[in-house]
């Protein structure tokens, strides 16, 4: 049974707003392929829209810019292992997807690969063309069109992390397959007291 629940549009830009290593989908002309991508925020809260820094080395960058749309996947403690595997190895002559037996379905609006197995949820993503950030920055834009949570950690437009869903607490790298796993939720109380 699925735990994932459609997230409302204006709540998208909180599933990378604390800036969790996401895994970037794409699926054009019979192929498909998933990315590592630590570099990604959100840009705008209506429309919802978000960058995320694409290499003109990887392959999932034709795959984006062949199917004018990318898929992000917001992967879980667990799937940590996976996560550094798909961004330290091209897709380019292989199918990561069956090489790794990834389970993912087809976005319900744009049709990109999404994952739920293990991710704590999910964002479809219509490109916004933009040659100058693209050439200079290696950054693509996206507008969010359909997004989904698992309601054990996202729920009514809130995370909750706790005790209990530690494998979908998001993955923070490091560098060099280092990574921390978020955690240790705190509520700031405002207006301060004095
Ligand atoms: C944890 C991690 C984070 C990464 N972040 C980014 C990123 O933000 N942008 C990027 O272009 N590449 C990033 N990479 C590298 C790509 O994932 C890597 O080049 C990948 O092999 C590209 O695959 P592809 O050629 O199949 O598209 C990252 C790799 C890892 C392991």
């Amino acid at each position: 049974m699925s735990h994932f629940r459609p997230v409302e549009l204006h709540h998208a830009s909180r599933l990378i707003n604390h800036g969790p290593t996401v895994l970037v989908t794409a699926a054009h002309g019979g192929r498909r392929n998933i990315m590592a991508a630590a570099w990604s925020m959100p840009v705008e809260f209506t429309p919802p829209r978000i960058a995320v820094v694409i290499d003109k080395s990887t392959y999932t960058r034709e795959l984006i810019t062949g199917a004018g749309a990318f898929g992000i996947c917001v992967p879980g403690a667990a799937l940590m292992d996976l996560t550094y595997a798909v961004g330290s190895e091209s897709g380019r002559d292989m199918d990561k997807f069956a090489h790794y037996g990834i389970d993912a379905a087809a976005g319900p609006v744009l049709g990109m690969p999404i994952l739920e197995q293990g991710c704590a949820a999910w964002l479809e993503c219509r490109w916004i063309r933009e040659t100058h950030t693209e050439s200079a920055y290696d950054t693509f834009f996206g507008e969010v069109v359909s997004a989904a949570a698992d309601a054990r950690i996202f729920d009514n437009g809130h995370w909750n992390f706790t005790d209990q869903n530690v494998a979908l607490h998001t993955l923070h790298h490091l560098g060099a397959g280092k990574f921390v796993v978020a955690g240790n939720q705190v509520q700031a109380t405002f207006p301060v007291s004095k």
